[in-house]
């Protein structure tokens, strides 16, 4: 009984925790590196934070765009981005998740320079 009681506060966290929107921050780059991405990044996340309106992670793992990967995501943001920053199979992914979930891209800075968001 007392290990339920403990429990209850702690799955009641999740599930706000859960509700709010996830939203991918994408930084990688294969060519040029802007130096604002760590500001840019950081502001991004705040926003988030102060608002509470939703979480995001920034990450510039190009093995994050597959199916599972983005699976938990309401929003990729392309964030000064350079060359091509995402393989064939992350592309498709990314075409996948893009007719599959209702989610939204964003492009942030130079992003009509990559390969990837632009054959989009
Ligand atoms: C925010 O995202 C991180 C992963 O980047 C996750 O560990 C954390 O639980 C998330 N927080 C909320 C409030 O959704």
């Amino acid at each position: 009984m007392l290990v339920r009681l403990l429990a209850l506060p702690a799955l009641a966290l999740l599930a706000v925790a859960q509700s709010v929107p996830q939203i991918l921050v994408y930084t990688k780059t294969a060519g040029y590196y802007h130096e604002s991405i760590p500001t840019a990044s950081a502001a991004i996340v705040r926003i988030g934070t102060d608002s509470g309106q939703f979480n995001a992670t920034v990450s510039n793992d190009d093995t994050l765009f597959s199916d599972d990967g983005l699976a938990p995501f309401k929003l990729i943001a392309f964030l000064s981005n350079s060359d091509q920053i995402l393989t064939e199979a992350g592309e498709a992914a990314l075409t996948r998740w893009l007719a599959t979930t209702g989610g939204s891209l964003a492009g942030l800075h130079p992003v009509a320079a990559c390969p990837s968001p632009t054959r989009l």
